[in-house]
């Protein structure tokens, strides 16, 4: 490393980006608190003398999340200073319907993804579509917002909670009880089921990779805490490069279902993950990365997702900061 760096930690909602500052802390990186979430927030970046900063945006509340999103919008895009992760990777992060359009506008296999906007529109799709489809809110995790539905009739009336019986202004929108505070309101997200046997986690950070499998648990590999430790195949350590390069990802985990017909396709794609063992692969009881070396993708044995696969990004953001550093000069 050239320069000694000091790095912004912004605060979050989450309390699992302390994982920065244990990072930092080992790795012997100076570091300053920055306060993201407070109303004076663009003093407190405008005024900071750190060389970059590091994100943990909310994962669980819609409005937080938006709000998160435009102050990363300023601090990256107008104010200029680097973060990690990038802008791009966190506007699709938690987003499903920026997410559905990504993975459209750069042609990697997903499932059709439908997004209305107008009640009208969404009662004569849901007349006639095929049964089952899958719902599901732009933001959450565990499974918690995504719905299976059955039959016609379960899912108009779900439509028309979300966009309003009557009229929009009137709506509660619709939620699991007693959530009333994440209830989702003027938008309805619908995609074709596909059959699984399994999605996959793969994992790029840097030039670390890991993968595993997420196994089902009824109906959902999403929160089933079932994980099948075994040697990710080739093909998808080259998807998540791919994914990478396309988008300028730094840090991100992709959800590729395995369907009964034997196709990968992607779910989902999360810069920040639940990273909570510290190896985020295991062959044969063996933990360790593959890192891409010579065109090919080369074992290392070791525990390499510490504090929560943060210590990675950390490592990571200081070399993107010293690449930077070099092209200039
Ligand atoms: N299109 C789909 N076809 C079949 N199963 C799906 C589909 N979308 C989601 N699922 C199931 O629901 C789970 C949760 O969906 P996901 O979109 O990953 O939401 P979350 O953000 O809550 O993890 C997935 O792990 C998978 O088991
Ligand atoms: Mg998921």
């Amino acid at each position: 490393m050239k320069k000694k760096y000091k790095l912004g930690i912004c605060t979050s909602f989450e309390p699992r980006y302390k994982n920065y500052i244990a990072a930092c802390e080992e790795l012997g990186v100076e570091y300053e608190i920055i306060d993201i979430l407070s109303h004076d927030w663009l003093d407190i970046v405008r005024n900071s003398s750190c060389d970059g900063f590091l994100l943990r945006p909310p994962s669980d509340l819609q409005e937080r999340k938006t709000v998160y999103d435009e102050r990363m919008y300023y601090i990256s895009q107008h104010l200029k200073r680097p973060v990690y992760p990038e802008f791009d990777e966190l506007y699709i992060y938690e987003n499903k319907r920026n997410m559905a359009a990504w993975l459209d506008i750069n042609g990697f296999p997903h499932a059709k993804t439908r997004v209305f906007l107008r009640k009208d529109d969404a009662l004569e799709y849901l007349s006639n579509c095929e049964y089952p489809v899958v719902f599901k809110s732009n933001i959450g995790y565990g499974a918690h917002g995504v719905k299976i539905i059955k039959s016609r009739f379960a899912a108009k009336c779900i439509a028309h909670r979300v966009f309003g019986i009557f009229h929009p202004k009137l709506t509660i929108g619709y939620f699991q009880f007693p959530f009333f505070g994440k209830s989702q309101k003027h938008y309805l997200i619908v995609q074709d089921l596909k059959k699984i046997k399994w999605e996959w986690r793969i994992i790029k950070i840097g030039n670390s990779y890991f993968g595993h499998q997420k196994l089902l648990k009824g109906q959902f590999a999403s929160g089933s805490k079932l994980v099948g430790w075994v040697k990710p195949p080739v093909e998808l350590l080259s998807l998540v490069k791919d994914v990478s390069e396309k988008g300028g990802f730094r840090s991100l985990a992709l959800d590729v279902f395995e369907t009964v017909d034997d196709k990968y396709v992607i779910n989902e794609i999360q810069s920040i993950f639940g990273s909570y063992n510290p190896s985020q692969m295991y062959i044969n009881d063996v933990p360790g990365r593959f890192v891409f070396k010579d065109g090919e993708f080369v074992f290392e044995e070791g525990y390499f997702n510490k504090h929560g696969s943060y210590m990675l990004r950390v490592q990571h953001f200081l070399e993107i900061l010293d690449s930077e550093v070099k092209e200039r000069s």
